[in-house]
Formats: structure tokens, C-alpha cells, sequence
């Protein structure tokens, strides 16, 4: 009896080791750096800092940066001189010749327009100037990599934290062109649903519901979304699609922090840093927060 037992549960290791053996590992089609809210500014060796984050970037080999807005410090308050806003744009500048080998893809956060120019006519003036700052097609576009499809959207709108009209409808065509299946990853810089936006006073996409029900239609595309703002990170799933809040490569605005600080630059729990993202030619999605302690 005793041998027999011994004899199939051997059988059943070879049959599991087998079966292992036969599984095709899932390959992976991108590793993309996913970077917010760097709020780059002139005070607290900040460049010197971002740039060894950089360096640390660099060694995990990724194929391109998705960068989530909030790129400068601030040019959003009304105290803000057409100066200030040269020298924060001149450092970033800068600052990306040091990666420019890598290709990067960014979207408009709240802090990066200068709507206290003397007037909209103004070539620094809104929106348009930021577009062109970051080198972008648009306020929102799409890019295909790799069998992947990228969309990057712009939250800056009424009820801050939603879409426009004329978005939507070029989200709803961008999405209803797409092959069956086909893989979808979406950046905004407020997050389009978030848990950690409770802790902060708010700050998610006031459009959560449309947003929901649209990529419910699109379910068999819609992977994974991914924001800044909030420099508190986290991750939701809802519907299948992963939602992932990834922090503040600047922390606490590259400042000590406050009473609430857990550490060292940090925004409550959550520690200065940046996003690893291996994307796999099946669709999975694996987000990963690097803290960094510069
Ligand atoms: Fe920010």
C-alpha cells in the first residue's frame, strides 16, 4: 500500500514538473520609466538630486520614460513672474539633455501652465506653451509601441480633474479603432480612480464614471492607468484595469516634509520616488515604485 502511495505521488511530480516545463514564460514587450511630478525648481540642489535618479533610472535598462506632468515647480500661482517660469523650464531643459537618448512621452500637469500671463494672447500663456515646452503633439495624443497602445490624456479641465468634451470624444474614436484585444495603457495626471486621494483632500478625476463605464466597453483593451498628482502612491483595481497613483519623483517638492511626513522628503507614507513598468506581449502589467533617497 505504502509503495503504490509512494508511486503516484512521484507520477504526479513528474506530471507537474512536466507541465511547468510546457508553460510558455510570457515575454515581455516594454520596460517603460514612468516619472511624476518631478516639480524641477532652482532651490534645493534639486537638479543635482534628479540627476541621480536619473543615473539609477538608466541602470534598470528601460525602453523610454512616460513623464506624468507637474514638470516645474509652479507656474500656476498668480505671484509668478514670466522670469521664474524661464529658469524652471531652462533647468528641466537641461536636465533631459542628460537623458535625451531616451525617447519621452509626457502629459500637462496643473502646476506646469502660467495662466498669470499678462494676457491669453501671451506666446506663455496656458496650455499651449507647455505643449510646446515638452515637446508633445498635443495636450492629449496616442503613440503605438511594441504592440501596445498608449494614450495620454489631459486632466487640466473644468472641474479639475476631468476631460473635455472634445477629449472625450477623441478618446472614445482613439479607443473604438483599436483591434480586439489589443493592449492599452492610459496616463492623466490626476489619477483617474484612486484610493489615496481620500487621504489627500481629493484630487481624482471628477469624471471617474464615465471614465469607468468607457473603459468597461473597452475591457478586452484597457490595462492598466497610470497618474502623479497626489504624491501619495497606490494601486486599485477595479474592472480588471489596474489604476496606480505612482507618487512624486520630488517627494515632498524636494522640501524636508512635514509633521506628516513619514521620513525624510516624504509625502505622508509615501517616500520620494519613480515607476518601474515591465509591459508583456499579453497584456499583463507589473508596477513597480522604486523609492529613491535623494
Ligand atoms: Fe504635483
Amino acid at each position: 500500500m505504502g509503495l503504490t502511495a509512494g508511486a503516484v505521488v512521484a507520477g504526479n511530480m513528474a506530471a507537474v514538473a512536466s507541465e511547468t516545463a510546457s508553460i510558455p514564460k510570457k515575454k515581455r514587450a516594454l520596460r517603460v520609466a514612468h516619472i511624476t511630478d518631478v516639480h524641477m525648481r532652482p532651490e534645493l540642489d534639486a537638479p543635482a538630486r534628479f540627476k541621480k535618479c536619473l543615473e539609477e533610472i538608466k541602470r534598470h535598462k528601460v525602453d523610454f520614460f512616460l513623464n506624468g506632468g507637474d514638470t516645474i515647480y509652479a507656474a500656476d500661482y498668480g505671484n509668478i513672474t514670466r522670469e521664474r517660469v524661464n529658469v524652471q523650464w531652462d533647468i528641466w531643459h537641461q536636465l533631459r539633455d542628460e537623458f535625451s537618448e531616451y525617447e519621452m512621452h509626457s502629459c500637462l500637469g496643473n502646476h506646469d501652465m502660467w495662466w498669470a500671463a499678462p494676457d491669453n494672447k501671451d506666446p506663455m500663456y496656458g496650455k499651449d506653451y507647455v505643449v510646446k515646452q515638452l515637446g508633445i503633439p498635443n495636450r492629449y495624443y496616442s503613440i503605438d509601441k511594441k504592440g501596445w497602445h498608449f494614450i495620454i490624456l489631459d486632466s487640466n479641465n473644468k472641474n479639475a480633474g476631468s476631460l473635455d468634451e472634445e477629449q472625450r470624444k477623441w478618446l472614445e474614436g482613439d479607443l473604438g479603432k483599436l483591434a480586439t484585444g489589443e493592449p492599452v495603457l492610459i496616463m492623466s495626471h490626476y489619477p483617474l480612480l484612486a484610493a489615496c486621494t481620500n487621504l489627500d483632500g481629493g484630487g481624482m478625476h471628477t469624471d471617474y464614471k464615465y471614465l469607468v463605464d468607457l473603459f468597461y466597453q473597452h475591457k478586452d483593451k484597457v490595462k492598466a492607468c497610470i497618474s502623479g498628482h497626489i504624491h501619495l502612491q497606490d494601486s486599485v483595481t477595479y474592472n480588471g484595469v489596474q489604476y496606480c497613483c505612482n507618487g512624486a519623483l520630488s517627494g515632498f517638492w524636494w522640501e524636508e516634509g512635514d509633521k506628516s511626513s513619514a521620513g525624510k522628503c516624504w509625502v505622508q507614507q509615501t517616500p520620494p520616488g519613480y515607476t518601474i513598468i515591465d509591459l508583456y506581449e499579453d497584456g499583463a502589467v507589473e508596477n513597480r515604485y522604486i523609492p529613491h533617497s535623494y
